[in-house]
């Protein structure tokens, strides 16, 4: 029986997956069975399982997984990201990471970079290895391209933040994209630059892609170092585009953002004091915080159904929930993919994206809620 392709599992689940065998299959469903046998022919859309096909080593802190999902798996648009589902020392571990190849790909593949506090990332890229077993979520996210391409773009990437991007750009130029595209992309120096091989090469293949890396270390030649400023932006836009710093300034392109904090708030004040911040689309890798003295922090968590508690000390209400032996379901931690979303039965939280102050029985985001006083969870 092969459940592979996306033919024969329709078949398949149209014959297995009825009301009438599941019932017969109670408590647990078909799919929990068929999981028994081979956990590959798990019948879940929403945790599909998926081989680690290969491992590319981007750099010396970035790895590529490229991942062979089964027939659950349908496909995904170039900026989307996945939640990774992997069991590290017996506990189940949950983290987004944004498509980094084309979608003329077969397979979807996601590039992780180590962080320093990142224990996931750290665990993709020392332990993960060819043929191992994770799982994924269906593709997530409006960080994709418009459905009419506008005549110009420019993305504007730092870090990791690339991954969007690359798989934006392989689409477009792989697809015969024929209008300037520009890639303003920040890293420390050469050996931190993801994809830069891939990069150098689609700018040499196409003349309408216009490559501009820019990095931090002090001994780079490059003509524009440091971090993104309006000099940086007009120079991007000008130089290729044989356009003056004026006009280049009035007629911004629809620009994607994607990286740490700071650049994503410096680019967005600079396209407001430009007067375009409707021209530009943002993804952050890191929730925003609002901060708050942590010495201010007071009240109590209580946790209703598992009849647990703990103080409030500021942080968000998951980190909180996870410190109390918890096991909330949790995936990009930065209140996007809503998979953290709890009944609030009682007290006031602050959105940690946002700033907002709500009060009383609602359902929030754990991952970017933080208590204000006295708060009862349904967990
Ligand atoms: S874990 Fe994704 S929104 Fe909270």
């Amino acid at each position: 029986m092969n459940l592979t392709t996306t033919t024969s599992r329709s078949t398949w689940r149209s014959i297995i997956d009825t009301p009438l065998v599941n019932a017969l299959a109670a408590p647990h469903g078909i799919g929990r069975y068929l999981e028994v046998i081979n956990p590959m022919w798990s019948l879940d859309k929403n945790r599909i399982p998926a081989r680690v096909s290969a491992i590319t080593s981007e750099t010396d802190e970035a790895v590529s997984i490229e991942l062979s999902p089964n027939g659950e798996w349908t496909h995904f648009q170039p900026g989307q990201f996945i939640q990774v589902f992997i069991e590290i020392d017996g506990r189940l571990q949950s983290r987004s990471y944004s498509i980094s190849n084309s979608a003329f790909s077969k397979k979807p593949r996601i590039t992780v970079k180590a962080h320093d506090d990142g224990f996931v990332s750290k665990y993709i890229n020392t332990q993960l290895k060819v043929g191992d077993r994770i799982s994924i979520s269906p593709a997530l996210g409006e960080f994709v391209l418009p459905a009419q391409i506008p005549s110009a773009l420019l993305f504007i990437a730092a870090g990791s933040g690339i991954t969007p991007m690359i798989a934006m750009l392989e689409t477009l130029l792989e697809g015969k994209h024929s209008h300037p595209v520009t890639l303003l992309y920040y890293s420390r120096d050469t050996s931190t630059c993801i994809f830069r091989r891939r990069l150098e090469d689609l700018a040499k293949k196409h003349d309408n892609f216009s490559l501009i890396l820019v990095f931090s270390s002090p001994s780079s030649t490059q003509e524009l170092t440091g971090r993104f400023n309006q000099h940086h932006l007009l120079t991007a836009l000008s130089s290729k585009n044989a356009l003056s710093r004026e006009t280049a300034a009035i007629t911004l392109p629809l620009t994607y953002v994607c990286g740490p904090e700071v650049l994503i708030d410096t680019v967005t004040a600079e396209f407001k004091l430009l007067g375009h911040s409707d021209k530009l689309l943002s993804e952050r890798f890191k929730a925003p915080s609002v901060t708050q003295n942590l010495g201010d922090a007071s009240g109590n968590i209580a946790f209703s159904t598992s009849k647990q508690a703990t103080s409030n000390d500021g942080r968000n209400l998951l980190d909180l929930a996870e410190d109390a032996g918890l096991n909330p379901q949790s995936g990009c931690r930065m209140g996007i993919c809503h998979t953290c979303s709890c009944l609030k039965t009682s007290g006031s939280v602050r959105n940690m994206n946002t700033g907002e102050i709500s009060h009383g029985e609602e359902h929030i985001r754990l991952c970017v809620s933080q208590a204000l006083g006295d708060v009862t969870l349904s967990l």
